[in-house]
């Protein structure tokens, strides 16, 4: 009798140690997985490392899924910007022989801007889009070649966009964000097709047609408010050189330039795929 119960007690203390091993590895292993999630920031090694996690899940059926994808998510609201006024500046049809010089400048000043690209250039500017990656700009898309989705056919939106994220999956590693439709044009029926969030404006200079530095200046200070979205061309000298120049006055009022996606989810929200957005303004007090 005694000595079943001494059989007894070993094959539970057994059992308990065996337990107490799965829980705590387990344990090690999240912490590790988590660290690796918020590490996720535009650096091409965690990209390297999402793409062999996502062929690795593609091999083995029945392992976990990768906590991130080639979709990267977008880059949160820093905390320390809660409370601030901001403001996100937009360049559409690049990127173009300015485009390098213009992230640089955009990094002298800390500001961070949306980059809605035309498929068809990605592969012409590699470094350009390496370097706007790398320094935190949003990657954005605006159809492969300049296409007006309200009047393309189904599978011509289709086909637009996946080109557009194919090209920038071959150059960077991961595809577009944010979309913004060509002429400003678009129907839910469109959307509906593309899985991002449609990202339009509310503050517009028309910088493409007055190619005027001082004027293109002129209308951002007189029409930037907090929550604005901004519209620039990153194709003209006089677009850069005016949205800069607004950059540095509004920056001195006290405006931080974030991506499109950390101004939309100031109020705590991320944006919706296929749901237009023209502005953040931030939530009433
Ligand atoms: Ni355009």
């Amino acid at each position: 009798m005694n000595k079943k119960l001494v059989s007894i007690s070993l094959v539970c203390i057994l059992l308990l140690s065996i337990f107490a091993g799965c829980s705590s590895k387990n344990g090690s292993e999240k912490t590790t997985a988590d660290n690796s999630s918020s590490d996720n920031s535009s650096t091409s090694e965690s990209t390297t490392t999402e793409k062999m996690s996502d062929e690795l899940t593609a091999t083995q059926p029945g392992t976990q899924p990768p906590t991130t994808t080639t979709q990267a998510p977008p880059e949160g609201l820093p905390a320390d910007l809660n409370g601030k006024k901001l403001l996100a500046i937009t360049f559409d049809d690049g990127p173009s022989k300015y485009t390098y010089d213009l992230i640089q400048e955009l990094n002298n000043r800390g500001a961070k801007a949306t980059f809605f690209m035309v498929g068809s250039r990605v592969s012409t500017f590699p470094d350009t889009i390496k370097f706007m990656k790398e320094s935190g700009h949003e990657l954005g898309s605006h159809t492969f070649n300049h296409k007006n989705i309200k009047k393309a056919s189904d599978d011509e939106v289709r086909s637009e966009m996946t080109q557009t994220d194919d090209a920038l999956m071959t150059v960077v590693g991961q595809k577009s964000i944010v979309f913004r439709p060509p002429e400003g044009s678009y129907s839910a029926e469109k959307l509906a097709l593309i899985d991002k969030p449609c990202i339009m404006w509310s503050v517009d200079p028309l910088d493409w047609k007055i190619k005027d530095e001082q004027a293109v200046h002129d209308k951002i200070m007189a029409n930037a408010t907090d929550g604005s979205i901004i519209l620039l061309h990153d194709l003209y000298p006089t677009s850069i050189a005016g949205g800069l120049r607004a950059i540095d006055e509004l920056i001195a009022q006290g405006y931080v330039f974030v991506t499109v996606s950390q101004l939309l989810e100031r109020n705590g929200q991320q944006a919706e795929n296929q749901k237009p957005y023209f502005s953040e303004k931030p939530a009433a007090v």
